[in-house]
């Protein structure tokens, strides 16, 4: 598939971030995988956070130092995939459901950059906001999310619970077009039992994006935009804007 080679291209060019002797955060999924894989070929000397068991074992086995976030509480730098980035650079993360180890990392890091290909652009954040929940408060959960607009799922895997590393559940919650990220970020995190949502309002400090042609980094409003229109454009991204 195309954009498996887009997230190659862009995690790639991330790893160009990471410096000798640094901190890094390693967030979750597909991209962060390949990200991974880059790192161990350029053999890179750092230490890794990961932000899910699944990024902790493939690290491990290729060779990367990993620490736990307690021996390395501040953190130079997370590189970390997403569903879905608005042209404020709000996110949409957690199909991979490791989006509260995740939000963690990204809020212990002096620079966050999400790494993404072309596909996750979006003019608006739309569709389920994946909402991690005590299955003990689940119920209750359910119904608010539901007072609150949305219409929850609960995420299985074979026809039982989907269950996180932290132990807990995943509420899919469809709320159609999120035109106030940061509000329904916090509405979501005020109701008793949820543990967190895979809202991330200005998250990044930029974003590496893969293409046909590449990778660009991303650090404005302005060539976010340029960038989405030139993708949608025909002859998609081949010509990029300067
Ligand atoms: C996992 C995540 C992932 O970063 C997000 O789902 C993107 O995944 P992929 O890199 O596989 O497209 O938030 O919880």
């Amino acid at each position: 598939m195309e954009a498996e080679k887009w997230k190659e291209f862009a995690a790639e060019r991330s790893i160009e971030f990471v410096q000798e002797g640094m901190r890094v955060g390693l967030g979750s999924g597909t991209t962060v995988q390949k990200i991974i894989v880059a790192l161990s070929r350029k053999r890179v000397r750092a230490k890794f956070v990961p932000g899910s068991r699944v990024t902790e074992e493939l690290a491990k086995r290729l060779g990367l130092e990993v620490v736990s976030l307690e021996e390395c509480p501040d953190l130079d730098l997370v590189l970390d995939g997403a569903d879905q980035v608005d042209p404020d650079f709000n996110a949409l993360k957690g199909k991979g459901g490791a989006l509260t180890r995740e939000k963690i990392l990204c809020h212990a890091a002096e620079k966050v950059i999400f790494v993404v290909d072309r596909t996750k652009l979006v003019r608006v954040l739309e569709g389920a906001v994946p909402v991690e929940v005590l299955p003990f408060g689940f119920p209750l959960v359910k119904r608010k999310l539901e007072e609150l607009g949305g219409k929850p799922r609960l995420r299985e895997v074979s026809g039982s619970p989907f269950i996180t590393d932290n132990g807990n559940y995943i509420l899919d919650t469809d709320f159609g077009h999120i035109g106030e990220p940061a509000r329904m970020e916090r509405d979501i995190k005020r109701i008793p039992g949820v543990v967190e949502n895979g809202l991330f309002p200005r998250a990044p400090d930029e974003l590496v994006v893969g293409y046909e042609g590449g990778a660009v980094e991303v650090r404005s409003r302005k060539r976010f935009v340029s960038l989405l229109r030139s993708f949608s454009l025909k002859g998609k991204g081949k010509r990029l804007p300067g």
